[in-house]
């Protein structure tokens, strides 16, 4: 049932969230819920962080829009900032994570045809997630995303995910190629983790082909995984990377950084964006990464993910019902052997918020600014509402 005036796009939970802090989320009945997914891994440094709502009110009152026809300070404060943690050359500014990836693509094309590959191709994943404008749905690989879109972009070439040889095989028949896209670790598709030789494998191949590498850290990046972009733990560099969600912790900004070649692709009205890289914005992701460094959270992310880890592994790993407890950084999950998608109501309930992707995983992206003590007691909630889930779940009838 649609709410309206709005469009009918999301099936929601009957809950209504007035404000939050930290980990939790205060609904507008005064009941509290843990939050273990902190708005699809945007809030990294939980609801309300003080040092980022200071800046984004002390940057309203000063000045929060002039448009990209001028020089911006904190634009490029930001820029270097970023380029200093990534080794990256050059930023683009977005509003999104679908908005960086469309700059991406925008890039890897007009890289083509300055090569003068007249229709140039873009190599994508099965079960990736990009986006939901029409090229990043494209370069998803999700039939439910596309669906009732077509027509299609053209120019994606599609490869099973954590597949070299896939990957090899394109190379030899296709010479329109010119970039791989490619999550670290593939959030909607499930927090599948892929071997250790798998980035290093497609750098190689980009490399040897001309191709540019294209990272989609929209998820995994901003320290989430325990380094700034997650492909800083397989030491690979890559050619394009985008970023968005924990970026300004709530405040809508993205971005695609370009390095090398890469880096100088694009020319005055090559590419734009109206709201891209506003004061606000700008001062807000400043804040994200002021607090990123000061709390060394990246290693706090490290620390406290090992530490769920175990802790799950302790509990629950062995029951007939658990798959698989997997995770890097606060990128954690949990598969069961089958759907489980009543869980996330079951759990509200109970006052705690789970999101389940790929029907059967739990995906925990916790902020990264929780104390041991609520990384464990969040941990804790998680097994109890499983193990109650699984109790429940024994006595249901089946047909
Ligand atoms: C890896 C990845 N890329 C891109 C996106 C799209 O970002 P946005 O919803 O900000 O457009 C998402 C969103 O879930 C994502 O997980």
């Amino acid at each position: 049932m649609a709410e309206q005036p709005l469009l009918n796009t999301y099936g929601r939970l009957p809950v209504v969230f007035e404000h939050g802090r930290g980990m939790w989320l205060y609904d507008t009945e005064g009941q509290r819920y843990l939050d273990t997914f902190t708005g699809i891994a945007v809030c990294g440094l939980g609801h309300s962080h003080p040092g980022v709502a200071h800046a984004i009110s002390q940057q309203a009152e000063r000045l929060t829009h002039c448009s990209n026809l001028f020089h911006c300070k904190l634009q490029q404060q930001l820029a270097q900032r970023v380029c200093d943690l990534t080794d990256m050359d050059g930023v683009f500014f977005a509003n999104s994570g679908a908005e960086a990836n469309e700059a991406a693509i925008k890039l890897a094309r007009h890289y083509g045809h300055q090569r003068n590959i007249a229709s140039p191709a873009i190599i994508v994943m099965e079960n990736a997630f990009h986006g939901r404008t029409l090229a990043t749905l494209t370069a998803t690989g999700n039939r439910r995303v596309q669906a009732g879109f077509e027509p299609l972009v053209s120019g994606f070439v599609r490869a099973p995910f954590n597949d070299l040889e896939a990957v090899e095989a394109i190379a030899r028949s296709n010479s329109n190629v010119v970039a791989v896209l490619v999550e670290p670790i593939q959030g909607e598709g499930g927090v599948d983790i892929p071997d250790d030789d798998y980035l290093p494998g497609l750098r190689r191949i980009c490399d040897r082909e001309d191709w540019l590498l294209m990272l989609d850290e929209v998820q995994t990046g901003n320290g989430r995984t325990g380094t700034y972009l997650a492909c800083q733990q397989q030491g690979v560099q890559p050619d394009v990377a985008t970023v968005a969600k924990g970026f300004g912790n709530g405040y809508p900004i993205g971005a695609c950084l370009a390095r090398g070649a890469a880096a100088k692709v694009f020319s005055p009205g090559s590419h734009g964006s109206t709201f891209g890289g506003n004061p606000l914005g700008c001062a807000a992701a400043i804040a994200v990464l002021d607090a990123i460094e000061q709390d060394a959270l990246m290693d706090r992310a490290r620390i406290l993910g090992e530490r769920m880890l175990n802790r799950f592994r302790e509990h629950l790993m062995g029951a007939d019902y658990i798959e698989d407890i997997r995770g890097q950084g606060l990128m954690l999950a949990i598969e069961l052997t089958h759907p489980c998608s009543e869980l996330v109501l079951l759990a509200k309930v109970q006052g705690l918020l789970l999101n389940i992707t790929r029907e059967r995983v739990i995906r925990l992206l916790p902020p990264l600014t929780m104390t041991d003590d609520e990384a464990d007691y969040l941990a804790d909630q998680v097994i109890r509402i499983i193990k109650l889930y699984a109790a429940d779940d024994r006595d249901r009838p089946r047909n």
